[in-house]
């Protein structure tokens, strides 16, 4: 299980709150596996992502580009690409049915991407949030 801590707060509630939420989706899928049921949950968790990229995602690009945040372009970079990898497991999902590597591709991508893209992309975005919001 992937716990919550402050080191993944970028200091902006609603961003944090998203990313809570990523958390537990992500939990659930990670407990859904350990209990073999991880085929099963494997849709509700496409459908979840395919909204919550697009709004998260955009939450995110909407800070930045309202504050000017010069590593937007690579940050939306990052974003796509996540968005492509989702669309082609869930392609593979739709023509092979879930199995084994496939479930496991998607919760090597999902940690990854909390501990990777949100501990690294995101606190720098974050930083650079917070210091620009202090002094408006
Ligand atoms: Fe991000």
């Amino acid at each position: 299980m992937l716990e919550w801590s402050d080191r993944f707060s970028v200091g902006v509630l609603e961003i944090d709150a998203q990313h809570r939420e990523l958390f537990r989706q992500v939990n659930r899928l990670l407990e859904a596996c350990m209990q073999g049921g991880g085929k099963n949950l494997l849709p509700e968790i496409f459908d979840f992502l395919g909204k919550y990229a697009v709004e998260h995602f955009a939450t995110e690009e909407q800070y930045m580009t309202r504050y000017a945040y010069p590593k937007l372009p690579e940050h939306k970079q990052a974003h796509e690409s996540f968005v492509q990898t989702f669309l082609d497991f869930r392609k593979k999902a739709e023509a092979q049915g879930p199995g084994v590597d496939l479930i496991v591709q998607v919760n090597k991508t999902l940690v990854d991407w909390l501990k990777n893209h949100i501990l690294k992309m995101d606190q720098e975005m974050g930083k650079f949030l917070q210091g620009v919001m202090e002094r408006k």
